[in-house]
């Protein structure tokens, strides 16, 4: 089964109505503040920073749990010039975004060791590498993924549990939706592959790190060579 953090808007959203069309197997995704008005059925109410909330969710849905992948697409972002940020919502990016991913993770991978399988994909971006004006939270929130996965992929690889990190650049989907058109073409120009990343290579990837239990720990670029 498919869990997929954050998937009433953007990226997780199309990964949602992917798995569905497929049909394979379970997919639920999790929403916050957008209400999602299609496919209600598939979606739980969560905050990621919620601990409490996770771990109801795993309790009343327990016997479904079987053979976890684990998206964790909820993310926010905060743009401001450090010396003027806002010291609350610098950190609830930070909460948002490392900490709503561990408490996920930490609240599954106890049934995933129990269960020897398990999936974790994390949304990463090459912000954290790449120097980027005023997401210092931001960027600190996504490289703190990567350390992060390291210590969990060694924590959990015998039980056929992999962790890895997307390292996004400019997708089509999602947080672009608030950058002007001006911008728009500045990050573009700036792409060797000369466009955004298209959701079919969202999905692949995700296919591909499903697929193997032999690459764990990983970052990933999916940013057309914007580095
Ligand atoms: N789009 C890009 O180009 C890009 C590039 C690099 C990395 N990424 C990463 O990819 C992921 C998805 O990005 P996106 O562009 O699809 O973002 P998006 O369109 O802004 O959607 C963000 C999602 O996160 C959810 N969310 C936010 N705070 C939450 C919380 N406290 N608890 C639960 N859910 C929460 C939102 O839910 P509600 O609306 O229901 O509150 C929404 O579903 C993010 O982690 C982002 O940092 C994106």
């Amino acid at each position: 089964m498919i869990i997929i953090s954050g998937a009433s808007r953007g990226i997780g959203k199309f990964l949602l109505d992917s798995f569905h069309q497929r049909s394979e197997e379970l997919v639920i995704g999790t929403f916050y503040n957008t209400k999602p008005i299609e496919n209600i059925q598939m979606y739980i109410e969560m905050d990621v920073c919620n601990i409490e909330q996770i771990n109801n969710f795993i309790h009343e849905r327990i016997f479904e749990l079987k053979e976890i992948t684990l998206i964790n697409c909820a993310g926010i972002t905060y743009n401001s010039f450090t010396h003027k940020s806002d010291p609350e919502k610098w950190r609830k990016v930070i909460e948002t975004n490392l900490f709503g991913t561990y408490n996920f993770i930490r609240a599954l991978l106890p049934l995933m060791r129990e269960q020897k399988f398990g999936r974790i994909i994390n949304f990463s971006s090459v912000t954290a590498i790449k120097p980027t004006l005023g997401i210092s939270s931001y960027a600190a929130s996504k490289s703190a993924l990567w350390g992060l996965s390291k210590s969990i992929a060694i924590e959990n690889a015998v039980f056929n549990i992999t962790i890895n990190n997307i390292n996004l650049g400019y997708s089509e989907l999602g947080m672009i939706e608030m950058v002007p058109d001006e911008f728009k073409k500045n990050i573009i120009a700036q792409i060797p592959a000369g466009i955004l990343c298209e959701p079919k290579d969202i999905l692949n990837t995700i296919d591909y790190l499903r697929s193997t239990r032999y690459i764990t720990g990983s970052s990933i670029d999916l940013s057309g060579g914007l580095i």
